[in-house]
């Protein structure tokens, strides 16, 4: 449609059609085959009104998504389709590692590639709107949802973020194999104090817009089709209530024109937060904030009315939130082919086709993050007859999905790390064993909140003497075995939205067996599966070799034996800090010098008198199978003004035994400025492959934007002075070579 029908389009809707548009709805409103069902106890809308609804969540299945549009279209005077929306985190029908894990590659190729994968996938079994990419940044590891996002550096999440919208929607949204973003949760969700869900966010102007705000605004730029609000108030403002974020800075200075969505039921939130009382108030705050589509709550629809009769809003304001909503309808496509590609044949060929599941498998070595490889005891050699115990829980269980999974898509039958190992070296000398159960009764996790014990029942060993016999057992074979592989983590449902943990280690009753294993065998392994970082100081001090697999996807078992045995090297970085104690959180790399740790000095007087201040492992951290040595770094002039680019360049020398791939990071420091800088900014990273003995020159360009902040007034300046230039293997790096901005 033109734009000129769109508005002809919304100048001919009722009232009630209006409202319908800005209503999103859940999949509980509809039964078998599509039909409606009609109000319940928590449905408010009428069948007719349910006909009205613009957009709709969680329907899956290309039948079932095509017998609803059919008769949307045909119940609606206008005959509008509906919107089909999803939550699909790190992949439909083939499971990708989850976010965290794809920004640990520091490959935006690689979270494109598996973006347009899903988009594929998804777009031909009905879906239109994928609710990510989540960009929160995020630098407590308490918090549940760290696993959603790209970790803690703005720069990062940013290319990120970007490199995901990319991937959904493509150069046209209305093409096939193509889903519409939704960068979220506007604004800072990541920064709930203590990692609490959903809990108080409270941070200045200067700071959410220098380090928070940076990343969703590059989602829009780059073209996300929506923007969804977050659950918390920021310093007492309801984020739908914001209407300084959403209005003044979203849409007036950001220039973004793409449909606001508010989370789940975050209207009501609002309520919760204590701010507004009644329905009209909070449809008020959220319309006045350019809010355009309220996710499966009533308060437009109950408010708008009565606010529309008295005067308290315009026509205007709602015309805008609708045009929004039939924008995007417009750009999916949808007037034209309702349908969209929507086939349930092509749904079920691409359902883990071969190239959708090399892609994952390669992405497990890519995203894993090796910290620790003491006497080279990684990788490991299947031929030469040293004895190998393969131990843990996970060494058993094939789900290593992770939180966020979509489970039902998927057709092949998942491996676990036993059999992917067993069909690939058949003749090894290994021995396979579980150990423990994933989680035992006296899982903390259980104490407060039963709702969890329900939901993981099957994964909870109860009885205390098959506990210790298990753990014996599996002690007789590390004490015979020359290595031992443990496979230990957290359960797949410690990690996503409300799994905020105060104790983040891994679970007890696996502690138990990695103390057991240790006190027999002093060549250990550790495959690591987790949502977050974990507090894995005692683990990491006693164990020879970690690799942190994060939780890999639907490949993990073979993507695991691709890295154990040396097929692949893992090449991750870390992007979320490791602390050495749960007491560090939040921690994170870019921190500031303090009143007695001055910027110019390499060490910190001020912190804990029982722990560093520094992390356990560092953002940017990890190792491969072989090592790089980093040459002097060298700057193309030693001033920089206005519209010049300066180029900082380093020689990499892989001076190991085996072809690698290094992550070369730079970061800058601002030493003296108008309000205290971090002691170190990501500002630019390249993933390099070097063949052994060889030297690579690796380049980056820095102008006048990378050095830019926010000073007091809240102007975006770049000052006169020193900056200080680090290029190396983490954001640890002490080499820098120095320039002046004049
Ligand atoms: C989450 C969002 C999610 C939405 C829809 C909310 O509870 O915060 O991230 O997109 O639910 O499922």
């Amino acid at each position: 449609m033109t734009e000129k029908q769109l508005k002809e389009l919304l100048a001919d809707l009722t009232f009630e059609e209006k409202l319908g548009e800005l209503q999103q709805i859940t999949n509980t409103y509809f039964g078998e085959n599509g039909i409606v069902t009609g109000s319940d106890a928590r449905h408010i809308l009428n069948e007719d009104e349910v006909n009205l609804a613009g957009s709709v969540i969680n329907v899956v299945g290309p039948a079932k998504i095509r017998e609803i549009q059919e008769k949307h279209i045909k119940n609606h005077p206008h005959h509008i389709p509906m919107m089909f929306m999803f939550d699909i985190i790190h992949g439909f029908a083939t499971i990708f590692p989850i976010p965290l894990a794809q920004s640990c590659s520091f490959e935006p190729d690689l979270v494109e590639a598996i973006a347009r994968e899903t988009a594929r996938e998804a777009s031909v079994s009905g879906l239109h709107v994928t609710f990510s990419p989540m960009v929160d940044i995020c630098r407590d590891a308490r918090w549940g949802r760290v696993m959603e996002s790209y970790g803690e550096d703005p720069y990062l999440t940013s290319k990120m973020g970007v490199a995901a919208v990319k991937g959904y929607q493509g150069d046209d949204l209305s093409k096939e194999g193509t889903l519409a973003a939704c960068v979220k949760h506007f604004a800072a969700y990541g920064l709930v104090e203590g990692g609490r869900e959903y809990g108080v966010v409270d941070t200045s102007e200067r700071f959410l817009r220098q380090y928070y705000l940076p990343a969703y605004k590059a989602g829009c730029d780059a073209g996300s089709a929506l923007i969804m609000s977050a659950f918390t108030a920021n310093a007492g403002v309801p984020a739908d209530a914001d209407k300084h974020l959403m209005s003044d800075i979203l849409r007036d200075e950001w220039g973004y024109e793409g449909a606001h969505i508010t989370d789940y039921g975050s209207t009501r939130t609002m309520k919760s937060h204590g701010v507004p009382e009644t329905d009209a108030q909070v449809a008020k705050l959220a319309l006045e904030a350019q809010v355009d589509i309220e996710m499966c709550l009533y308060c437009y629809h109950n408010g708008l009315p009565e606010l529309l009769e008295k005067g308290e809003i315009t026509m205007e304001q709602i015309d805008r939130a609708v045009m929004r909503v039939l924008q995007l309808k417009n750009k999916l496509g949808l007037f034209e082919n309702p349908y969209r590609y929507t086939d349930a044949q092509k749904s079920d060929e691409l359902k883990n086709n071969p190239e959708a599941l090399a892609l994952a498998q390669d992405a497990v070595s890519r995203s894993s993050v090796l910290l620790k490889n003491e006497d080279k005891l990684l990788p490991l050699n299947a031929n030469d007859n040293k004895k190998i115990a393969f131990i843990g829980p996970y060494v058993e269980e094939p789900d290593m999905f992770g939180g966020w999974s979509i489970r039902h898509q998927y057709k092949i039958d998942l491996k676990n790390i036993h059999t992917a190992i067993n069909e690939r070296y058949p003749n090894g000398n290994f021995t396979f064993n579980e150990g423990c159960m994933l989680l035992g009764e006296d899982e903390p996790m259980f104490k407060f909140n039963p709702r969890r014990a329900k939901s993981v029942a099957n994964y909870v060993e109860h009885d205390a003497a098959a506990r210790k016999e298990k753990i014996a057992k599996a002690v007789e074979d590390a004490r015979n075995a020359d290595v031992v592989v443990m496979c230990i983590g957290e359960h797949t449902l410690m990690g996503g939205e409300l799994t905020s943990r105060t104790h983040i280690e891994i679970p007890l009753i696996q502690k138990e067996l990695f103390d057991a294993v240790e006190e027999v065998n002093d060549n250990i392994v550790v495959v690591l599966f987790n949502h977050r970082p974990l507090d894995i100081s005692d683990i990491s001090e006693k164990a020879k070799a970690v690799i942190v697999a994060w939780f890999p996807g639907i490949m993990a078992a073979d993507g695991i034996t691709d890295m154990l045995f040396g097929e692949k090297a893992p090449t991750g970085r870390l992007t979320m800090c490791f602390p050495h104690t749960v007491g560090q959180c939040p921690i994170y790399y870019a921190n500031f010098p303090t009143s007695h740790s001055p910027v110019t000095e390499d060490f910190f007087v001020t912190g804990y008198i029982d722990c560093p201040l520094t992390p356990l492992y560092t953002f940017g951290e990890g190792m491969t199978y072989t090592e790089f040595e980093y040459g002097e770094i060298k700057l193309s002039k030693e001033t920089l003004s206005e519209g010049e680019t300066l180029t900082a360049s380093v020689d990499i020398t892989n001076v190991g035994d085996r072809d690698g791939v290094e992550t070369v990071q730079l970061y800058i420091r601002d030493p003296y400025a108008a309000v205290s800088r971090p002691l170190k900014e990501l500002k630019g990273f390249k993933k390099v492959a070097v063949k052994k003995g060889e030297t690579v020159n690796v380049e980056f360009t820095l102008t006048t934007e990378d050095l830019k902040f926010y000073n007091v007034e809240l102007d975006y300046i770049c000052e006169p002075g020193e900056i200080q230039v680090f290029i190396g293997k983490d954001s640890a790096v002490k080499e820098h070579a120095d320039f002046q901005v004049i």
